[in-house]
């Protein structure tokens, strides 16, 4: 039983995903369906981001066969169930689509919008926000009940934690779905409500506020980080920054300087995808000595 939800509500069929936005967090979503042998269709905005976004996958693959962890028949397998798209009419046919797009409301709502006229009636429409308001982004579509926050950690083809956002009008159905869908992919699903950062970034907020107090009062990115890993986390404040990505939430304005974050993204250093955040990178995202 989960969170209220009758142990026998019918689930939906979910045979086919979509996924829009092949960055950071779109690839790994991808990745999980994929090697589940579920079929995704992935669309980006623009041919050279969706043919980076899909190198990534393939590279991702290729490493783990070369580890011997999958066969070269197994990595042609999960590929050959990738459908690379430019256009959002392409998701017509998905059972459950999952935005992965920049995390600005305007922006989200104007897909959810779009998706409100292409997809099926009864597909779930999901969000992989890290902060906005599920129910906000519902209410630009006519089906609120469909929608649900599916908020993945990176690298998300690795962290098994996926918090399931139930908005105020998710129909039980759909989260009973998803989080049946979750074991599937094989992911440990938690439900959280509506709220600023769910529960995970909420926890993880106060840490990077200190964080950045003792970076202000002269300590560096590495101290820090150094303490934190001694400590027993895998990795510290801004390693983690640098590997999510510097830009989350920037407000993409290089003229505004607010905080060292602004700084770092006005100086084009986003992270580990950029080669440079926090922290310089080589080519196989290695710090590089300073
Ligand atoms: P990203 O910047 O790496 O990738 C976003 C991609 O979406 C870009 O490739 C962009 O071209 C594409 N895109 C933007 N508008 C589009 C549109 N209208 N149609 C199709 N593609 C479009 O961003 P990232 O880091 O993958 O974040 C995506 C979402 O996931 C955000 O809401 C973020 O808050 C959330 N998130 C990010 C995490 C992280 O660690 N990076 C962790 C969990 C959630």
């Amino acid at each position: 039983k989960i969170d209220g939800i009758a142990s026998d509500v019918a689930l939906r069929p979910i045979a086919k995903v979509g996924v829009i936005g092949a960055g950071t967090m779109g690839g790994g979503i991808t990745m999980n369906f994929l090697s589940a042998g579920i079929a995704v269709t992935i669309v980006e905005q623009a041919e050279d981001a969706l043919n980076r976004g899909v190198g990534v996958i393939r590279k991702n693959y290729e490493a783990s066969a070369a580890k011997g962890r999958l066969t070269t028949e197994q990595v042609e397998t999960a590929m050959g169930l990738l459908t690379p798209s430019l256009s959002l009419d392409d998701l017509a046919d998905c059972d459950l689509i999952i935005e992965a797009i920049f995390e600005n409301m305007d922006v989200k709502k104007e897909v959810f919008g779009k998706l409100d006229a292409i997809a099926k009636p009864g597909a779930i429409l999901a969000s992989n926000t890290s902060y906005l308001n599920v129910d906000e982004i519902a209410a630009s579509t006519s089906r609120p009940n469909d929608v649900v926050g599916m908020h993945f950690f990176s690298p998300a083809n690795v962290m098994k934690l996926l918090e399931v956002v139930r908005g105020a009008k998710t129909a039980d159905d759909v989260l009973a779905t998803v989080m049946a869908l979750a074991k599937k992919i094989k992911k440990v699903a938690v439900v959280a409500g509506v709220c600023h950062g769910f529960i995970g970034n909420r926890m993880l907020m106060p840490r990077q506020v200190e964080a950045n107090k003792l970076l202000m009062e002269g300590a560096t990115p590495e101290q820090i980080d150094r303490v934190h890993v001694e400590f027993g986390m895998p990795m510290g404040p801004f390693q983690m920054s640098d590997l999510a990505g510097v830009d989350i939430g920037w407000h993409r304005d290089p003229s505004r300087i607010e905080s060292i974050r602004d700084a770092l993204c006005a100086e084009d250093r986003w992270g580990q995808k950029k080669g440079a955040g926090f922290y310089d990178y080589d080519e196989k995202r290695n710090p590089t000595p300073s």
